[in-house]
């Protein structure tokens, strides 16, 4: 499922991003661009990043 629309980022990306060390919204944009652009992700971004963080 697509995350990011203007980067196409899907929320297997940001999981990875996460098993990869990547801790917050501000991590994830440095390592993908995730809600670098319109921003409209960065809410449902957060999201994948708290639950990839208790599923590890
Ligand atoms: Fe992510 Fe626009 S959808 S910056």
């Amino acid at each position: 499922m697509y995350v990011c629309l203007c980067k196409g980022i899907t929320d297997g990306q940001i999981r990875e991003a996460v098993d990869q060390g990547c801790d917050s919204l501000r991590d994830l944009r440095r390592e993908l661009g995730v809600a670098s652009q319109c921003g409209k992700c960065a809410r449902q971004a957060r999201g994948v990043i708290r639950e990839a963080r208790t599923e590890s």
